[in-house]
């Protein structure tokens, strides 16, 4: 049996369905239980419980492999990233104790500890823990996701729809080198059937310059917006502003910070296959049509 946290969610969702398709039984722990999903009765739900490991583990009862997807994009509330590490560290040892044989943990591409970057320090941090487990493990590394549910590449494509300019950060020169969901599905689940300890990059084949994938977008959704360029402090004020209207929080700054630090860049050979540019022109219809919103997804239910 395996368990996959967030199963109704993004990522989670594409990992169950092929866990599902090979034959395999799929429970979820998730943070509303009660989602509207495709699974039915397919995926039993479970409620994270974060407080109680031990009510976890009895969840997590007979589960073999566990695929971890569980984190938050930035602080809200009492949902921080120092939050979201306590809570992944319980969930490690609810799945210890519940004797779970291996873990595939969803990490992010070049965690690191800097202070600056708390999303990138929260990840770095859990990848300790998970060396530590008394589990094997498989950490993935996504760059960033890019799928029907995607949230940056259509939210890049929603505004360039919409306004007569679009602010690029800095020289737009640092690399973004994003990974198709099914590629990055496909690449957990593969690790998931093995029995090593391995830490591994899931990026796609084409890496491209910022500002060259704006224009890419921007080409293809048939934006007439101006291209400006401007300091970072610039871009986070005009998503701030953005979120203000939309009631979302757009772009964080050490999201920002990481992408122009190339970061969301891959050293290693690419373990995606599918291109974005061939993404981006098969869906350029429905691309940013409609703003994909974060605070909706995980808050206002
Ligand atoms: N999306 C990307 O481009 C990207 C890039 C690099 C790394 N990653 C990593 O990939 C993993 C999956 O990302 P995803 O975008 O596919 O995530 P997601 O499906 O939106 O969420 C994954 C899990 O985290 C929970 N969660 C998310 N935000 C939360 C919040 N604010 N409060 C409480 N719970 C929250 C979800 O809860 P529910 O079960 O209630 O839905 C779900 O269980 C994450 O570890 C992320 O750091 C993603």
């Amino acid at each position: 049996m395996n368990a996959v946290t967030g199963a109704f969610g993004y990522t989670g969702k594409y990992i169950a369905r092929r866990l599902i398709a090979a034959g395999e039984t799929v429970i979820t722990l998730t943070g509303n239980p009660g989602r509207a999903n495709e699974f039915g009765d397919a995926v039993k739900a479970f409620p994270f419980d974060f407080e109680h490991f031990e009510a976890m583990a009895r969840s997590l009862s007979g589960v073999r492999v566990l695929y971890n997807t569980y984190w938050v994009r930035f602080d809200r509330g009492d949902a921080t990233h120092h939050r979201a590490v306590e809570n992944t560290i319980a969930l490690i040892r609810a799945a210890q104790m519940a004797g779970v044989e291996r873990i595939v943990h969803v990490s992010i591409a070049n965690p690191t500890v800097r202070p600056d970057l708390p999303y990138f320090r929260g990840k770095a941090q859990l990848e300790d823990e998970i060396r530590r487990a008394k589990m094997s493990y498989a950490i993935v590394r996504p760059t960033v996701i890019f799928g029907e549910e995607d949230i940056l590449i259509n939210n890049i494509a929603f505004l360039l729809r919409r306004l007569p300019a679009f602010l690029i950060a800095g020289d737009g020169q640092y690399g973004i080198q994003p990974v198709y969901v099914e590629d990055m599905a496909r690449i957990a689940v593969e690790l998931g059937g093995r029995t090593d300890n391995v830490t591994l990059d899931a990026a796609g084949p084409e890496t491209f310059r910022y500002e060259d994938l704006v224009r890419l977008i921007a080409k293809a959704v048939g934006s007439r917006a101006l291209l400006m360029h401007g300091p970072p402090w610039m871009a986070l004020l005009g998503a701030r502003a953005m979120g203000l209207v939309l009631g979302d929080v757009m772009l964080t700054r050490d999201e920002l910070d990481g992408l122009m630090a190339n970061l969301l860049v891959s050293n290693e050979i690419p373990t995606g296959t599918t291109k974005l540019s061939d993404w981006i022109a098969a869906n350029a219809a429905t691309l940013g049509k409609r703003y994909a919103h974060e605070i909706g997804r995980h808050y206002r239910r």
